[in-house]
């Protein structure tokens, strides 16, 4: 039998990658999910799969997050499906490697729109409710590239130092709430990340982590309410590097692995 439940966990980006995998472990635990991506034929295919596994309700919404309406679009399906939000986890992202004077200027833009301003925008909707209910869980899916400078993938670089920093602040902002936020920065993982930033391999990616070891890591740390989470042992030392050395170091070394 489905759970009456009105209680939902929000995945944007849930369709594959990172994403899927993390609704697989909240689907396991039989948590109901909305599902948000742009293909809404990958998005009946994911939900399909969990619901002939799982007892729980799946909902897909298809829309483009680099859209200006999209968000607002998102949040009437929600009150007309009368969706409570429990845990909201911003996911969808892309990048793109190419020297910044030769790249795609709707590229970069649509990439600012959908790493930043649909995070922030349905995080903002989305929060006043959970503060309310004294009750919540905001999930924000950085990047290890949020604590460095990273030449050749400048802007996707500069969009997750913005995520890890807004994480950061509203910590702060939201102690003794009941509600809390938690910061995922994960190094190369084997998505479709990569074929979307570059036709070419991308080096970083040589000695990539399993999406589902990422995704297990990371629903620990998501339930243990931690603050900024890095997974993956070799990924965690970048952080602490990266206070270490200085920046103008640090961009060069990233932009002599990433120079195409
Ligand atoms: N893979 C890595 O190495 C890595 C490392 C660090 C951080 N991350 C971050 O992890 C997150 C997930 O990436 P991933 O690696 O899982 O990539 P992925 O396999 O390409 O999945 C991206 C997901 O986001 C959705 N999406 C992309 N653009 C969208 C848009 N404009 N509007 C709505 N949904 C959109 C995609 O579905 P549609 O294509 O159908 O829209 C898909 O569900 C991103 O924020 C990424 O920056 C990835």
């Amino acid at each position: 039998m489905k759970k009456q439940s009105h209680n939902y966990v929000l995945i944007t980006g849930g369709s594959k990658g990172i994403g899927s995998a993390l609704a697989q472990q909240f689907a396991q635990r039989n948590n109901n999910l909305i599902l948000v991506a742009r293909s809404k034929k990958e998005l009946a295919i994911t939900a399909e799969k969990l619901i002939t596994t799982y007892d729980i309700t799946v909902k897909i919404f298809a829309c483009d997050l680099s859209l200006a309406t999209a968000v607002s679009s998102l949040v009437s399906f929600l009150k007309k499906e009368n969706c409570t939000v429990t845990t909201l986890i911003n996911n969808a992202g892309f990048g793109n490697l190419s020297a910044f004077a030769a790249a795609d200027t709707t590229k970069l833009i649509e990439m600012i729109h959908v790493n930043i301003t649909a995070l922030t925008q349905l995080t903002r909707e989305l929060l006043p409710a959970m503060l309310q209910k004294k009750q919540g869980h905001i999930v924000n899916i950085a990047s290890t590239a949020a604590f460095l400078p990273g030449p050749y993938m400048a802007v996707y670089f500069a969009t997750k130092a913005y995520v890890l920093s807004l994480g950061e602040a509203l910590a702060v902002e939201l102690e003794n709430t009941g509600v809390s936020i938690t910061t995922i920065c994960p190094g190369p993982t084997e998505t479709n990340f990569s074929k979307r930033a570059s036709n070419k391999n991308i080096s970083f990616f040589e000695n990539a982590m399993s999406v589902d070891a990422v995704a297990t890591q990371a629903y620990k740390a998501i339930s243990k309410r931690k603050g900024t989470f890095i997974p993956g042992l070799k990924n965690k030392p970048i952080a602490l590097l990266s206070k270490l050395i200085p920046r103008n170091i640090l961009a060069k070394i990233v932009g002599s692995i990433q120079r195409t």
